[in-house]
């Protein structure tokens, strides 16, 4: 249970447990948070067991109803049990066969059919490690699967395509999980699978064999986070904690970058030198908040390196038909490294011949392991749905990217990547200079909790952050918001403006060399002449915004590119705060779940 609350933000609209007992098994499921199946488990308790399943669930196929939740079972004497993530896209032909040779159903779940394919198979060899590999090559679609038999008590038996799993190898104990969360409070030492391999695991350990029944290895690893990491450390939910986080996300991220004369040295990058000089395009691919990431990298990138990036959501790259070749550098940036559609996306970029280089929070999981190389962001673990701390890591390892690329290539920017890292270096004090003068912030989002709807205006580097603090708001405190880019009000958006209307402004520094600083102080007076009420976001010192702000949060002096750092913090606290004040769960909104691993 324990394992399954720290997994809980992948996924939340119902959640079972299934455990050998004897010659039974036995399952307990309830629709809805984790909390409801302990509240049942309270009333009733379940025998004890040293081999259990267990599973929280965001609905696919089926409602999430108590019959829909996992476990699922299989079989006629009902001793198989099975869960699952992932879609199993033949499961209509399928279940259709299986309805066929007389078998019934209990749920309109992809799972069930599964369940029962394996205990048809289980009945035919009486081995469960056999009896998955006879199945996974009928199924199609995206799964991780784990199942336990009755007659084989002690043993749990998992698989995987597309869809994360680990091991945990403890002492006498043994642990599968979606990610290291699972069973961090028990083990660190972690065994990453490859894609199509079968893992059966009893006290003694993991076995691992390949789809096709050949011997699989797994790569092991050391979890550098412990327990206390993925806990609230006296906040009051996790996405404050990993606001809060931050400088250390950052400097973490910036950890061992550079060698003693200044210079970036990426080891980790196993592409040969000679091929990235030779890189002619940059596409970095992203869904959500890791795009905005993307976003503001590009204007970075390009400055630095001259070569031409383009940021595309991850579920449009491959559907449509993208210039990419073997001179073409894909950028992948993850933080779970598990979402589906970037996951999807690298393998496309591969195939067209790219190089592809994750940028990834997660280790062990999919996405580096499919890609060339891996750039690994040190934020630490993200366990509120609303990603936080990873948008700034992953802007600051972007950064880290595009300096070393400018660098290996020489030119003008090579000189400045040195320059560019001490500035880097002093973000993280910063970042905590903008969390320690945010109480204005929290107090405007309480007065602001019955708005209907905030508008968000940037430019520059400052337009992604615009449509970050729309997304957050969005997606916690269920209020229409939208970003724009503040060239782009008079070409339509402006007609929205109307008496006591939100509007955040992110304002870019006065200082800063591209002059886009009176344009915005320029859109602010247009929207505050139409009856907008102006919150700006504003450096240090900026009095032009004085006169037609209605509030002003006041961030550190810093150079352009890296005002995204600090300006989207008071962005991710306004919404935290708004929805906290609407009565919300902060760390679970509605409909969403942190890994989306469906496409
Ligand atoms: O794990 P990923 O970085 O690949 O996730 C991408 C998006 O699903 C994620 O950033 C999502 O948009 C967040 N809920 C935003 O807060």
């Amino acid at each position: 249970m324990e394992g399954l609350a720290r997994l809980e933000y992948r996924g939340y609209d119902s959640a079972g447990v299934a455990l050998i007992a004897g010659e039974h098994v036995v399952t307990a499921k309830r629709a809805g948070k984790l909390a409801n199946l302990v509240a049942a488990l309270a009333q009733e308790s379940l025998p004890e067991s040293g081999t259990a399943i267990g599973h929280t669930r965001w609905a696919t196929h089926g409602a999430p109803t108590d019959e829909n939740a996992h476990p699922h079972l299989g079989g006629e004497d009902g001793k198989l049990a099975l869960i699952h993530n992932g879609i199993i896209e033949n499961f209509h032909g399928l279940r259709a066969a299986l309805i066929e040779e007389g078998i019934h159903f209990q749920s309109e779940t992809d799972t069930e059919v599964v369940a029962q394919l394996l205990a048809r198979s289980y009945d035919k060899v009486g081995d469960l490690t056999e009896a998955m590999r006879q199945i996974v090559g009928e199924l199609k679609g995206a799964f991780t699967l784990l199942a336990v038999h009755a007659d084989q008590p002690g043993v749990v038996v998992g698989a995987r395509r597309n869809s994360p799993l680990v091991v945990g190898i403890g002492d006498g104990e043994t642990y599968m999980g979606s990610d290291v969360a699972a069973f961090i409070g028990y083990t660190r030492e972690a065994l990453e699978l490859a894609q199509d391999q079968i893992v059966t695991i009893t006290t003694a350990g993991a076995t691992i064999i390949n789809f096709d029944g050949t011997p699989g290895q797994g790569k092991a690893y050391h979890v550098d986070w412990d327990a206390a990491a993925a806990q609230k450390g006296g906040f009051p939910n996790f996405m404050a904690k990993e606001i809060n986080d931050q400088p250390h996300a950052v400097a973490d991220t910036l950890l061992g970058r550079t060698n003693e004369a200044g210079a970036l040295v990426l080891d980790e990058l196993r592409i040969d030198e000679a091929e990235l000089r030779a890189v002619d395009k940059i596409v970095i691919i992203a869904c959500g908040t890791a795009a905005y990431a993307g976003m503001v990298a590009k204007y970075a990138i390009e400055h630095w390196t001259r070569i031409p990036c383009e940021v595309e959501l991850a579920h449009e790259f491959r559907y449509r038909d993208p210039v990419v070749n073997a001179r073409t550098l894909v950028v992948a940036i993850s933080q779970s490294g598990e979402t589906m559609d970037t996951l999807m996306a690298v393998k496309h970029a591969r195939v067209l011949g790219a190089r592809v280089i994750a940028i990834c929070n997660t280790h062990g999981s999919t996405i580096p392991r499919e890609s060339d190389a891996a750039l690994y962001t040190h934020a630490g673990p993200e366990i509120a749905v609303a990603s936080t701390k990873a948008f700034l890591a992953q802007i600051t390892a972007c950064y880290i990217l595009g300096l070393y690329l400018a660098q290996l290539r020489g030119g003008t920017y090579a000189d400045e990547a040195q320059a560019v890292m001490r500035d880097l270096g002093e973000t993280p004090a910063k970042i905590q200079t903008v969390l320690d003068g945010l109480d204005r912030v929290r107090e405007i989002a309480r007065f602001m909790v019955d708005t209907r709807s905030v508008l968000f205006l940037g430019r520059h580097v400052g337009y992604p952050v615009a449509l970050e603090g729309a997304l957050k708001l969005k997606e916690l405190a269920y209020i229409h918001a939208e970003g724009f880019a503040a060239g782009e009000l008079k070409h339509g958006p402006i007609a929205l403006i109307e008496a006591g209307q939100p509007v955040f402004v992110i304002v870019p520094s006065p200082h800063s060399e591209h002059g886009l600083h009176d344009k915005v102080v320029s859109s602010i007076q247009e929207i505050r002449a139409r009856g907008a009420r102006t919150i700006v976001i504003a450096e240090e010192g900026d009095e032009d915004v004085v006169p037609f702000a209605d509030e002003i949060i006041r961030v550190p002096v810093t150079p352009t590119l890296l005002a995204p750092l600090l300006t989207v913090v008071p962005l991710q606290v306004f919404a935290c705060e708004l929805a906290s004040a609407k009565g919300l769960d902060v760390d679970q909104p509605r409909n969403l779940a942190k890994s989306v691993t469906v496409e």
